[in-house]
């Protein structure tokens, strides 16, 4: 089916596009809050063709309205139904800058393959399969879409040792106290957006 065919070309599309070098993650994760991820998604939607569009548009769950984005949060909703998928979000490193996928895609089971890059591969994968069931592309679609989000937040590719940062206590601008993955997944795109920017000592308004 023509949709079928752009949805494959899409699942590669959108991955050429946002992957960028994935490394490591985050076992604590907080979500990359919805404003990441719907930026991630709109920016992505902007570089699809004509057809792969309309594949997306197809595949979409009728409560997003015909919108990528507004799926953002459908991984992270879904974890306490699929709790497997709570490792598919980052992907860790022991703290040597490199990431060997053989070492480090895998849960703390040790279960290959489950981190974001074995994610990202799998739904890419599971996109291109011309067989698979209607549900299970627009499942494939929200997970790839969620998880090339995810990457885009440097601490979801972090350090194994402090948890993708989650134990690195920071102070965000001399007022709240948080730590290193939080303030990426919150305190800095929630600052930016709020009126009047970022709030600094030196801009308290
Ligand atoms: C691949 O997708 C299937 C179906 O959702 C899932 O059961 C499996 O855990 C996934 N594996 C990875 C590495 O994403
Ligand atoms: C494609 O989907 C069908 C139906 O779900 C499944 O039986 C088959 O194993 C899938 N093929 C691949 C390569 O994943
Ligand atoms: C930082 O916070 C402390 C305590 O609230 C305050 O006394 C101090 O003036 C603040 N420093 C700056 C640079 O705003």
């Amino acid at each position: 089916m023509a949709a079928r065919l752009a949805a494959r070309n899409m699942g590669l599309r959108l991955v050429q596009v946002l992957l960028v070098a994935v490394a490591a993650g985050a076992p604590v994760a907080h979500a990359w809050r919805k404003e990441g991820h719907y930026m991630v998604c709109k920016i992505a939607e902007s570089f699809l063709t004509i057809e792969a569009s309309a594949a997306v548009t197809s595949l979409l769950p009728g409560w997003a309205g015909g919108e990528l984005a507004a799926t953002w949060s459908w991984a992270d909703d879904e974890r306490r139904r699929y709790p497997w998928s709570g490792a598919l979000h980052f992907a860790d490193t022991p703290g040597d800058c490199q990431f060997f996928y053989d070492r480090d895609c895998h849960n703390t089971k040790g279960e290959k393959d489950m981190c974001v890059v074995g994610g990202i591969n799998n739904y890419t994968a599971a996109l291109m399969n011309s067989s698979a069931p209607l549900v299970d592309l627009t499942i494939s679609l929200m997970f790839l879409a969620h998880f090339v989000g995810d990457i885009h937040q440097p601490l979801h590719c972090g350090n194994t040792v402090d948890f993708g940062g989650n134990t690195i206590i920071v102070r965000w601008y001399n007022t709240t106290t948080t730590n290193l993955h939080r303030l990426w997944d919150l305190d800095i795109v929630g600052g930016i957006l709020q009126p009047g920017g970022v709030k600094h000592p030196s801009n308290p308004s």
